[in-house]
């Protein structure tokens, strides 16, 4: 299976996927921005890169022309959004429908859009994580493929929340990218996800814990 990995900036998942040791090739990782940290670890880790600057293209529709064409170049299988910060046309998303995921850093359909970990924190909510779905026309709706979720302490700020975030991120991209290659995701016509032949596991996770004694 190929696939093409698109980033606008440190590329931390990026660098997730690529070392998880996938049934994958990674043909190409593209970013719309020059100076992304993320270009850089895929040089260091012997993929292509490419960059298609959306401030070089006049408007929505030129970008996601230019960024189709980089992209099919590469006649990818799968097409993963790991922090690519840009809001893409319905036809660009209908072109990858079905073959096309992202990773969002809230348990969605809470937070959708930005700064998720500080509304988090402001919302109070005692339960947060991230959430892999495929990518339809809506920002941030799509069928859920798997999701990960992680206490909130009561003295957490964003960035420690981010950091908690993001290790569990870093697990469940490479899970959803593996059981694509391996043929096990069921994208059904209600747009829910079944994953063939994963174990039932009930146990729950609560925040704050009962009292251990
Ligand atoms: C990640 O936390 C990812 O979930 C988020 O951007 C970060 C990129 O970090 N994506 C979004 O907010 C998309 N809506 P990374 O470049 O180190 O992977």
């Amino acid at each position: 299976m190929r696939a093409v990995v698109l980033l606008s900036g440190r590329g931390s998942n990026m660098e997730a996927l690529l070392r998880a040791d996938l049934p994958v090739e990674f043909a190409a990782v593209i970013s719309n921005q020059p100076d992304a940290e993320g270009l850089a670890v895929a040089t260091s880790l012997g993929v292509a890169i490419a960059v298609v600057d959306h401030r070089q293209h006049d408007g929505r529709e030129a970008f996601d022309t230019a960024l189709a064409a980089e992209i099919d170049r590469h006649a990818p299988d799968l097409v993963i959004l790991a922090g690519f910060m840009r809001v893409l046309t319905a036809d660009f998303v209908r072109h990858y429908q079905g073959r096309m995921i992202n990773i969002h850093p809230a348990l969605l359909p809470a937070f959708p859009g930005l700064h998720t970990h500080a509304r988090a924190l402001a919302a109070g909510v005692r339960v947060h994580g991230c959430t892999v779905h495929f990518v339809t026309p809506e920002v941030d709706v799509g069928p859920i493929i798997v999701q990960a979720a992680v206490p909130v302490f009561q003295d957490d700020d964003e960035a420690s929340l981010s950091a908690r975030v993001l290790e569990q991120e870093h697990r469940i991209f490479p899970l959803a990218v593996r059981w694509y290659a391996e043929g096990r995701l069921d994208l059904r016509k209600d747009a829910t996800v079944r994953v063939e032949g994963v174990a039932a596991s009930a146990s729950a996770l609560i925040s704050p814990p009962p009292d251990a004694g």
